[in-house]
């Protein structure tokens, strides 16, 4: 198994890449639909699966091209089959299964989390299993022991909001538009970090949950104390990110500590937040590996690269179109790893 194409669309973009197992990551596009979204202040979900279908197909065209590969020298697919979005999820399995089908190549859906898990390894040939993985997405807030490949044992999730959930609703809640996270990193770098303290949630508790949504309800009541000039605004988005940096920090901490690791890996669109890259890198003992940030936020490459991995151990999935928008990353079952990661 060499040449794999990657579909992703699970939630509002459009990823295609193209992987080679020989010569690593030949291409990946990316479409967008932030713009359709925004006026909503969230993705609405039959918009999402709409703009799927009108962009999935000329993106497959211009990736291959970018790739300088056609469809026949492609020797398997694979597509997000979930979690997410389940409209969004059936555009790319139908995709890639037809594909898959049409070429008579093996198809294998893939776990989207898995993909941000392992879109660090795209850029870090040496990482080995195994190590202490941060998942901090729009979804998804996860510290997971990744024993071996496909073998994940999660440590410790959110009770409540996922952190980039946060992230976009308090961006919402300063009036920053959707998704707001970078835009809230971006106005926090003006801010004055002395100003207001907010709690670190659960720090001072034992274990490794997270919980998030009492700081949106923080931010809403100093907004409300202050008269929300942009200096106001500035400092909460300040005090915001560093209170969740704080917290992302001593809970990685701890888990490093009580698994033994040297290694923590970062994936996930949070896993861009500049604040976050820094403070890990400054305050841990161990080595901090993250993707590109282009490949922290939602992508085809590691949708290509994990199926990859997968596919060159042997897996490939039934023809049937099958779409899970739930499916707990627990639930994969490891695999040998037969490629080494370029
Ligand atoms: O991984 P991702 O693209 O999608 C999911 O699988 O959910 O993550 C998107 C999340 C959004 O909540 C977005 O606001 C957040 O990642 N995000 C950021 C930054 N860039 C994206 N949050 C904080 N700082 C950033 N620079
Ligand atoms: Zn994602």
């Amino acid at each position: 198994m060499t040449l794999v194409i990657g579909i992703e669309t699970s939630c509002d973009e459009t990823g295609v890449a193209v992987y080679d197992s020989a010569r690593g990551l030949l291409a990946h596009e990316l479409y967008t639909q932030a713009a359709t979204h925004a006026d909503y202040g969230g993705v609405v979900p039959e918009l999402a699966s709409r703009d799927h279908v009108r962009k999935l197909l000329p993106l497959i065209d211009r990736a291959l091209a970018a790739a300088g590969c056609g469809r026949e020298q492609l020797q398997g697919v694979a597509y997000t089959a979930g979690p997410g979005l389940a409209g969004a999820l059936l555009v790319g399995a139908a995709v890639g299964r037809a594909l898959a089908w049409a070429l008579g190549i093996p198809g294998i859906g893939v776990h989207h989390m898995e993909g941000h898990l392992q879109a660090a390894r795209l850029d870090n040939e040496a990482l080995r299993t195994p190590f202490l993985c941060l998942l901090v997405s729009g979804g998804h807030t996860q510290l997971v022991d990744v024993r071996a490949h496909g073998d994940y044992r999660i440590l410790g999730e959110s009770r409540d909001d996922a952190v980039g959930e946060a992230f976009d609703k308090t961006a919402k809640l300063l009036g920053l538009g959707y998704p707001g996270g970078a835009a809230l990193a971006e106005l926090a770098m003006q801010g004055n970090p002395q100003r207001f303290v907010f709690p670190r949630p659960m720090l001072d508790r034992p274990g490794l949950e997270f919980s998030f949504s009492g700081l949106k309800t923080h931010v809403r009541t100093t907004l409300r104390q202050c008269a929300g000039s942009d200096q106001d605004r500035a400092d909460i988005a300040c005090a915001f990110e560093i209170a969740v940096v704080e917290t992302l920090l001593g809970k990685s901490q701890r888990a490093l500590q009580l698994t033994g690791y040297d290694t923590l890996v970062i994936a996930g669109g949070v896993g861009a937040n500049r604040r976050l890259r820094e403070e890990l890198d400054a305050r841990l003992a161990v080595r901090v590996v993250y993707p590109r940030v282009e490949f922290c936020t939602d992508n085809g490459a590691m949708i290509a690269y994990a199926g990859c991995l997968r596919l060159a151990a042997g897996q490939r999935d039934t023809l049937e179109i099958a779409a899970r928008p739930r499916w707990p990353l627990s639930e994969l079952q490891g695999f040998p790893s037969v490629l080494s990661p370029k």
